[in-house]
């Protein structure tokens, strides 16, 4: 569950720039502090130029949770899990919106922008930002996940 007075970041490419002006309009209305780090256009992008700077301010602890877009979601959710502390999950129903949190502790959320309407974005969005890690053994599997050797 995150504070509404917690800033949330949000970046898409062009494949998810439509979207990300649904969520960044609906989570305003509802009381959320969002920061809107592109793209701005439908104009054609490459989403690593999004989503580096979002997922390195998770990483830093500038910000708690995020959510990113892209056309499938894929492109995005492996550029931003290139960062240590950053856990991103692709999302295509409110369920696993729920269990990125609940299970993996996910600090970010990729959302794939031609597979998803408006509406399942901003519902898999809200489940997403105020669902808790369970911790306990998730909490020892997802200490694992970086340990490479
Ligand atoms: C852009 O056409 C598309 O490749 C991108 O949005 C994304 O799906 C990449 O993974």
């Amino acid at each position: 569950m995150i504070n509404k007075n917690n800033t949330i970041p949000i970046a898409s490419d062009h494949g998810g720039f439509e979207i990300k002006e649904y969520l960044k309009k609906k989570l305003i209305e509802a009381g959320y502090n969002i920061k809107d780090m592109g793209t701005y256009s439908i104009d054609s992008v490459d989403y690593p130029d999004m989503i580096h700077p979002l997922a390195k301010s998770i990483n830093a602890g500038e910000f708690k949770l995020g959510i990113i877009l892209c056309g499938s979601g894929n492109g995005a959710q492996m550029t931003a899990n290139k960062y240590a502390n950053v856990r991103a999950g692709l999302c295509w129903t409110v369920e696993q919106a729920s269990l990125i949190r609940q299970h993996n502790n996910a600090n970010i959320i990729s959302i794939p922008g031609r597979f998803v309407d408006e509406k399942l974005a901003l519902e898999m969005v809200i489940k997403f930002l105020t669902t808790d890690f369970e911790g306990g053994r998730h909490l020892t599997r997802v200490e694992k996940i970086s340990k490479t050797n």
